[in-house]
C-alpha cells in the first residue's frame, strides 16, 4: 500500500487513539457487516444507532448484485449513516459495500470481455467510470475486481474473471485497482476496491460453483496468485475470501491461505471480508461443528469482517474461553479502521445528497462503446464479407435481435435494459429502417424465409439466455444449442452469405455455426452499447481488434484446455495440438476452436527485422535488472488503418520444474494507418524469466529459454533462443 502511505500522517495516531477507547464489544462489532434492503431501513437505523455493525452490504441475498440495483437512497444510507456517527459512543463511520462489477447505471462489458480489449487504459477508464457512479449512488467499497483465474468455461463466473491467464490476469488487476480507487480513496468518485475470491475460486473441479479446488502450491503460486499480488501491489484495500475448500482446507478457515500467504508473504494490509455467509458454509464444509466452531475458525484463518452471518458476535465468548486472542481482533479492527480512514469516512461520512446519481454522462456511453468495440473478436471473415456495405438489404434474424437485458451480461443490478442499444437499433441507425429485414423468432420459418430471401446478406444475432451464465449458473456442455445455430443453416441453405454475431458470457463453442457461417463476430455481452458498437464494426466505422483470453474449444470433452500447458510424458505437446497430429483423443481433434490471443482485423500486418540485442545473460547480470532488448518492425500492409496486438511468449526448456510450453510475458497493442511501419521493442528480464519454484521461490533457473514474438498463441512469426549462463 505504498501509494496510499498514510497521506494524512496523523492517521496513526488517530487510529491507534480511537482503538485505546474501544471496548472489546466495540471492537466486535466493527467485524460483522449486515445486509441491506429498502424494507429494513428501520431495522438499520436501530442497529447503527446501537453501533452494532461495521458495514452494511446493499445487497439481502448472495445474488442480489445480479438481479436488481439496491434501492435505497444516499438518502436512506446518510439516515443509516448519522446514528452511527452521531448517536454512538465513539461516532465510527459505517462502510457500505455493494457489487458493482462491471458498471453501476452505465454498464460496460462483462469483465470477460474487457480482458478481450488487452487495453488496460480503457480497462482502467471504465473502472474509474464505474466507481464516480456508484460513489453517487451511495457506495463506499465495491466488491470488484473478480480476478480467479478461469480454465474452464463450464464454469458460470467465467464471465466475471479476466479468463486463463495469469499475466493477463495481473495487467486486469492493476487496471481495475488503479481506476476504481485512484491515487486517493477518499476523493470523491473513487471507492475502496475488493479482489475476490481469494483463492482458486474458478478452478472449481468440472466448473461446477462452489465446488472444492485441488491446487498444488506451485500451481496456486505460478497461476492463481499472480493477479491478486498485482492488486496487493497496487494497493487493494480490501480482499473477498472464496468459497472453495483447497485441499481439504475450506480458504475461509486457512491460516496457510489468509494468514501466511496473503497477509504476510504477499505483504497485504488491507482487510479481509468472508463472502456471502461463507463462515456459515464452514459447517457444510465439515470443518465445523456449529456458528461458534465457525467464528473461531474464520476469526483464526485472519478474516477479518465476517459477511452477513453474524458469527462474530461469538468471539467475545472465544475470547473469555481463551481460544482466541485479543490480537487476533484487534489486528482485524486496526485492518478496517485503517481503510476507514484511508476513505476520509471519519472526516466526511456523508454522501453527498445535492448532486447525486451522477449517470451516463454522454462520454460514459461514449466510452461504453468504445471498450465494446475493442472487446469484439472477429473469428472469422471468409473473402473479406465485413465490412458491410451500408446499401446492403440486410435480414437481421435469431433470438438476440431486439434483445436488451441479456446484451448487459449477469452482475448488472444498476443496468436498466431501456438504456441498451439493442442490434436491431444500431443496425437501424446505421443503414435505415428501410433496409432491414427482421424475424427474431426462431418457430417462424416462413417470416425468417421471407426476411432471408428478400435480403442481399444475413446477419445472424445469437447468444446465451441470461440464466447461462453467472453465479451458480455452470453448464455441462458448452455448445451453441441447435436451435440458435438453425438460423445460420437456414440462411446459408438459401445460398446467403452469413454474418453470425454471438453474444454470450463465456466463451461457446460454435463449431457447428462454422459451417454455416462467412463471419463470425464474438461480441460477448457488451453492454448499453452493445448494438452500436456491433453495428460500426460491421459496417466498417471500427476495425476488429479484440483478442481472446480465453480458448475457445472445439467441443466441451476437450475441456480442460488452455494453451499454457507443459509438454506431457510422452512429448507429444500440451493441450493444444494441430489437427492430424496424434492427439490425446481417439474421437476428437485437439486443437482448439480458437487458440488463446487470437483475433482477426480488416487489415492485416507484417512481422520482419526481429532482432534481440543479446543471445545470452549471466544469471548474475538478470538478477541484477540487466535485461534482453527485443526489436520487431510491424508493418500495417492491409487497407484500413488499425490495432494490432504483438504477443510475447517464453518457454524455459529446462527447469527444475515442468514449465509450460509457452506463456504470455509481454505484449503491446498498437495503432497503425495502412502502408505505416513501426518498431516496437519488448524488454526480457528477471521478471519475464523467473517463476516459484518447488520450495515457492521466485527464481530464474540458468539454461536455455526460448522467446516467442507472435499473433496468437499459435501463430508464431519467430522463435529466438537465448541462454542464462550460470
Ligand atoms: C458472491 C460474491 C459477492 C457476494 C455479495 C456472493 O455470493 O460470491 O462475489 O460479492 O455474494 O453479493
Amino acid at each position: 500500500m505504498e501509494k496510499y502511505k498514510d497521506k494524512n500522517e496523523s492517521l496513526g495516531s488517530r487510529l491507534e487513539d480511537l482503538m485505546s477507547k474501544m471496548t472489546v464489544k466495540d471492537k466486535i462489532n466493527q467485524l460483522n457487516q449486515e445486509m441491506t434492503n429498502r424494507y429494513l431501513i428501520d431495522e438499520l437505523i436501530e442497529k447503527a444507532m446501537k453501533g452494532i455493525m461495521g458495514s452494511c452490504i446493499l445487497a439481502d441475498n448472495p445474488f442480489a448484485g445480479s438481479t436488481e440495483y439496491h434501492t435505497m437512497t444516499v438518502k436512506d444510507l446518510n439516515k443509516i449513516q448519522k446514528e452511527a456517527v452521531e448517536k454512538t459512543r465513539l461516532g465510527i463511520p459505517l462502510i457500505f459495500g455493494n457489487d458493482v462489477i462491471h458498471g453501476a447505471r452505465t454498464t460496460f462489458p462483462i469483465p470477460l470481455a474487457q480482458a478481450a480489449t488487452w487495453d488496460f487504459e480503457l480497462i482502467k477508464e471504465a473502472a474509474s467510470i464505474m466507481a464516480r457512479e456508484a460513489n453517487s449512488a451511495g457506495v463506499h467499497w465495491t466488491f470488484a475486481p473478480m480476478l480467479d483465474i478461469s480454465r474452464d468455461p463450464r464454469w458460470g463466473r467465467i464471465i466475471e474473471s479476466p479468463g486463463e491467464d495469469p499475466f493477463l490476469g495481473a495487467m486486469y488487476a492493476k487496471a481495475s485497482v488503479e481506476g476504481i480507487q485512484g491515487d486517493d480513496m477518499s476523493a470523491k468518485g473513487k471507492l475502496a476496491a475488493c479482489a475476490k475470491h481469494y483463492i482458486g475460486y474458478g478452478a472449481a473441479e468440472g466448473g461446477r460453483d462452489y465446488n472444492k479446488s485441488e491446487i498444488s502450491d506451485y500451481l496456486l503460486k505460478n497461476i492463481y496468485l499472480t493477479a491478486f499480488k498485482a492488486a496487493v501491489d497496487a494497493g487493494i484495500a480490501t480482499v473477498m475470501t472464496s468459497f472453495n475448500e483447497i485441499s481439504g482446507q475450506p480458504v475461509t478457515s486457512s491460516e496457510y491461505h489468509i494468514r501466511q500467504l496473503l497477509k504476510q508473504e504477499l505483504g497485504f494490509e488491507g482487510f479481509v471480508v468472508s463472502d456471502w455467509c461463507s463462515v456459515q458454509k464452514l459447517m457444510n464444509q465439515g470443518v465445523a461443528d456449529n456458528e461458534k466452531d465457525c467464528a473461531l475458525l474464520a476469526v483464526k484463518a485472519g478474516i477479518d469482517m465476517d459477511m452477513v452471518d453474524r458469527y462474530y458476535d461469538h468471539i467475545e465468548e472465544l475470547l473469555s474461553e481463551g481460544k482466541l486472542e485479543m490480537v487476533h481482533v484487534d489486528d482485524a479492527v486496526r485492518r478496517i479502521l485503517r481503510i476507514k480512514f484511508m476513505l476520509g469516512l471519519f472526516d466526511n461520512p456523508y454522501f453527498d445528497e445535492s448532486e447525486s446519481e451522477d449517470y451516463m454522462r454522454e462520454s460514459d456511453l461514449l466510452h461504453a462503446k468504445e471498450i465494446a468495440m475493442h472487446s469484439m473478436i472477429l473469428l472469422k471473415n471468409e473473402d473479406n464479407l465485413l465490412p458491410l456495405c451500408k446499401q446492403n438489404k440486410v435480414a437481421l434474424v435469431g433470438p438476440i435481435v431486439h434483445e436488451k437485458r441479456i446484451l448487459l451480461g449477469s452482475w448488472s443490478a444498476g443496468g436498466r435494459p431501456e438504456d441498451v442499444i439493442s442490434l436491431y437499433e444500431g443496425i437501424k441507425a446505421m443503414i435505415g429502417e428501410e433496409n432491414i429485414l427482421t424475424s427474431a423468432n426462431p418457430s417462424w420459418y416462413d417470416s425468417i424465409y421471407r426476411a432471408v430471401k428478400n435480403s442481399d446478406v444475413v446477419v445472424v444475432a445469437l447468444g446465451e439466455d441470461e440464466n447461462l451464465s453467472g453465479e451458480g449458473r455452470c453448464v455441462s456442455s458448452v455448445e451453441l444449442p441447435d436451435y440458435q445455430v438453425k438460423f445460420a443453416k437456414i440462411a446459408k441453405e438459401l445460398g446467403k452469405k452469413v454474418v453470425s454475431v454471438v453474444f454470450n458470457g463465456r466463451p461457446v463453442s460454435i463449431t457447428e455455426l462454422m459451417k454455416y457461417s462467412d463471419a463470425v463476430l464474438y461480441s460477448w455481452q457488451p453492454g448499453v452499447m452493445a448494438g452500436a458498437a456491433v453495428a460500426e464494426i460491421l459496417f466498417g466505422g471500427f476495425v476488429p481488434c479484440g483478442r481472446l483470453p480465453v480458448t475457445i474449444v472445439r467441443y466441451t470433452g476437450q475441456i480442460p484446455m488452455y494453451y499454457n500447458t507443459p509438454n506431457n510424458s510422452d512429448n507429444r505437446t500440451g493441450y493444444y495440438r494441430e489437427l492430424g497430429e496424434h492427439g490425446n483423443y481417439e474421437d476428437v481433434s485437439d486443437a482448439p476452436l480458437f487458440p488463446f490471443g487470437f483475433g482477426l482485423s480488416y487489415t492485416s500486418f507484417e512481422y520482419s527485422d526481429i532482432v534481440c540485442d543479446k543471445t545470452a545473460l549471466s544469471l548474475k547480470e538478470i538478477n541484477e535488472g540487466n535485461k534482453l532488448t527485443l526489436k520487431i518492425k510491424i508493418k500495417n500492409i492491409g487497407q484500413y488503418d488499425g490495432y494490432e496486438t504483438v504477443q510475447c511468449y517464453i518457454r524455459d526448456i529446462v527447469a527444475s520444474m515442468c514449465r509450460p510450453l509457452k506463456e504470455l510475458k509481454a505484449f503491446q497493442k498498437i495503432w497503425l494507418e495502412a502502408g505505416k511501419e513501426i518498431e516496437i521493442k519488448f524488454e526480457i528480464g528477471r521478471n519475464e524469466l523467473a517463476f516459484y519454484n518447488n520450495q515457492g521461490k521466485f527464481v530464474v533457473e540458468p539454461g536455455k529459454f526460448i522467446i516467442e514474438i507472435a499473433k496468437n498463441c499459435v501463430s508464431v512469426d519467430r522463435k529466438i533462443e537465448i541462454n542464462v549462463d550460470d
